[in-house]
């Protein structure tokens, strides 16, 4: 195996960021997590990187550095999802305060000296939420833009349009100025949208299989998809709710159960009615220089099957 590949993971836990942390932390052979650094998204930040600590306890790694980021889009007001994760973001089992502790540094300043201090070209920035952290690393630091290896980001939608208004997926919604600045900025991008991430729904067997798993972090992660999936049951009429931010993780590990297409990607920040829409020139019928690795299709159940291995090692 080569050397794994390093990665930061900036999160807003949220369940399937759970999900996403824990895949990470089970392939230390393909993966380096350098740390984690928590956003603002699905609930406050005091929230976030809270359960950020609580998610690597589970996983039995209180030793990861967590650090927390920014507790606010860039010039919108927060908004946050409890309809769908619960009023602690991380509903589903029972929690605790984590004993962990989070890093003093702030997770913007982490980004940053991360990417100054590695050599140019091997970090990944894996972005599960609004994506202001990496926006403000790339506007306190330029230079750093062209030392990122890869964003590998959830957001956005395209032809299964949005999910917390009927044109913007709520990752880019809640920060669409940040997420304008890092579709600009030229860094290399592989998004995964709604288009892809509906494609990977917790079916009631996948779920009990991680159950089965019986360990802490198996029983706790079939506790928190349990909970998380019944929104999206009830919106859709689906048998289980789609798995959103492990897709990041799984793609640097399985990229080949993957495939997509490389467009135009532009967020609209003018429009009340289509605010954080990401325009996808997927038919190429414009000009508009293609930044972005756009992916619609996975194999859902080698998605799982690699899931629910890599968790069972913790
Ligand atoms: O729209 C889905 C995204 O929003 C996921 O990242 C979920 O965790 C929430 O942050
Ligand atoms: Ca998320």
């Amino acid at each position: 195996m080569a050397n794994p590949r390093k990665i930061i993971i900036d999160t807003d836990p949220g369940q399937d960021d759970a999900a996403a942390i824990m895949l990470a932390l089970g392939s230390p052979l393909e993966l380096d997590l350098l740390g984690v650094t928590t956003v603002a998204g699905n609930v406050p930040l005091s929230r976030t990187q809270t359960n950020a600590r609580i998610v690597c306890e589970f996983a039995g790694r209180p030793d990861v550095k967590v650090f927390a980021g920014c507790e606010r889009p860039l010039k919108r007001p927060p908004v946050t999802a409890e309809y769908v994760h619960g009023p602690t973001g991380l509903d589903g089992p029972e929690l605790f305060e984590p004993t962990m502790p989070l890093q003093d540094m702030n997770g913007v300043d982490f980004i940053i000296d991360t990417l100054r201090t590695h050599e140019a070209g091997t970090v990944t920035l894996c972005t599960l939420g609004p994506m202001t952290n990496v926006a403000t690393a790339f506007q306190h630091a330029p230079d750093i833009i062209a030392r990122v290896k890869e964003v590998v980001m959830m957001g956005g939608a395209y032809f299964e349009v949005g999910n917390i208004t009927p044109a913007a997926e709520f990752n880019i919604y809640v920060d669409p100025e940040a997420a304008d600045i890092v579709f600009k900025s030229g860094v290399p991008i592989v998004m995964m949208p709604l288009d892809l991430t509906h494609k990977v729904l917790t079916l009631k067997a996948r779920v009990e299989k991680i159950r089965a798993l019986g360990s802490r972090a198996g029983v706790a992660l079939a506790d928190m998809l349990d909970f998380f999936e019944r929104f999206d049951v009830e919106k859709y009429g689906s048998d289980g709710g789609p798995l959103h931010d492990p897709t990041v993780i799984a793609y640097l590990i399985k990229p080949e159960i993957f495939s997509g297409r490389h467009c135009n990607v532009e967020i609209e920040l003018a429009s009340e009615l289509t605010l954080g829409m990401t325009v996808v020139d997927w038919w190429r019928v414009t000009k508009r220089e293609k930044n972005a690795m756009v992916m619609k299709d996975i194999d859902a159940q080698a998605f799982f099957d690699l899931l629910t291995e890599r968790v069972g090692r913790l």
